[in-house]
């Protein structure tokens, strides 16, 4: 698996505590390699999730899968019932494969996947009149696991979607237009919930069992191993360019 080859090694500078023992396949990296696995780790959330419904565009799902990393936030569910979910794997620089990314068939699957671990749905309603910034979400983050939802493109969140809430949010805004792009305000909202965190290089929530595990799956993906997950299948985008299609 090819990964994320330079950048930010200057903002993982701090040597933050690593769960992560020796592993037996460390001598077939870098060992700048296994420090930024091990560091990266060390940053991670699960607090927050987050849950794109259907998005077709796949300039915001490779938007979305970078911001989601520059974050931290491991847990990013994408539902594939409407629209595949698309990535240009050149300008993500391959982190999609460097989070937890599930590929459901809908809302329902994705609550059935999260609800039980405790997250709650923080759905980003339009039309709900929820003018509750991202900020007001830190109580709820406090409580517990969140995962955030946001919608397609053209038809913004499912009624399903809305049904599964357990609260509502909204980027606040003053212009004409009636809405942000998907990818801006997934952004936006992280850059707000996360943002203090990243910038004061702050350790993560990953536990160390799950630390573990990813590191050997990303260990031995790197290695050449087959280690599951989701598979994409090559696609185009509207201008023909390669692009990798998630579909449930
Ligand atoms: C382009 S918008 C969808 C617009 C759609 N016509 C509607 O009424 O919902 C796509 C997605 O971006 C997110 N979004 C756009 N503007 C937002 C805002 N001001 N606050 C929070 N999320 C926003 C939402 O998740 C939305 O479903």
């Amino acid at each position: 698996m090819r990964g994320p080859e330079s950048g930010n090694a200057g903002r993982l500078s701090a040597e933050l505590p690593s769960p992560v023992p020796p592993h037996p396949l460390d001598a077939r990296i870098t060992a700048d390699r296994a420090r930024k696995y091990r560091q990266v780790l060390a940053r991670r959330t699960v607090r927050l999730a987050v849950v794109i419904e259907d998005s077709y565009d796949p300039h915001n799902a490779t938007a979305i899968i970078r911001t989601c990393d520059a974050c931290g936030v491991h847990r990013v569910v994408v539902t594939t019932a409407r629209n595949g979910f698309k990535v240009n794997d050149k300008v993500s620089q391959g982190v999609h494969r460097y989070m937890d990314l599930r590929v459901l068939p809908d809302i329902d699957a994705a609550a059935a996947l999260l609800k039980p671990q405790g997250y709650r749905f923080f759905v980003t309603d339009l039309a709900a009149g929820a003018t509750v910034g991202p900020q007001a979400l830190q109580p709820a983050l406090d409580a517990g696991p969140v995962a955030l939802v946001f919608g397609n493109e053209g038809h913004g969140i499912s009624d399903r979607a809305r049904a599964l809430a357990d609260g509502f949010f909204l980027l606040p805004m003053s212009g004409f237009s009636q809405s942000l792009n998907l990818s801006v305000s997934v952004a936006m909202t992280l850059q707000a919930l996360r943002g203090p965190a990243v910038a004061a290089d702050q350790p993560g929530d990953l536990p160390a069992a799950e630390q573990i595990a990813t590191y050997d799956r990303w260990i031995r993906a790197y290695c050449g191993e087959d280690v599951g997950g989701p598979v994409a299948k090559p696609a185009q985008d509207r201008f023909g360019t390669a692009v990798e299609e998630f579909r449930a």
